[in-house]
C-alpha cells in the first residue's frame, strides 16, 4: 500500500526503515525526500508513526494502529 503517493512510497519501504531504525521525522525526510521539490508532506505524521511501530513490533504494523 502507498503512504506517500507524491514519492511513490509503500508500507514495506517504510517497515523496512523503521527496522532499521530509521525513525526520526528528519532521518525519514531525507532518507525518502520528503521535503523535495513537488513534495507535499501531507504524508510525513503518518510514515512516522508507521516507521515507529515497525521498530518497535519488528513485525508487519496493521493500518488499524494508525488510525487511532
Ligand atoms: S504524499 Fe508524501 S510528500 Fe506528498
Amino acid at each position: 500500500m502507498y503512504l506517500c503517493l507524491c514519492k511513490g512510497i509503500t508500507d514495506s519501504d517504510i517497515r523496512e526503515a523503521g527496522q532499521a531504525g530509521i525513525v526520526m521525522p528528519c532521518q525519514l525526510k531525507a532518507k525518502f525526500g520528503l521535503k523535495d521539490p513537488g513534495c507535499c508532506g501531507r504524508c510525513s505524521k503518518n510514515i512516522h508513526e508507521f516507521a515507529e511501530i515497525a521498530m518497535s513490533a519488528q513485525q508487519a504494523p496493521s493500518l488499524n494502529s494508525l488510525r487511532r
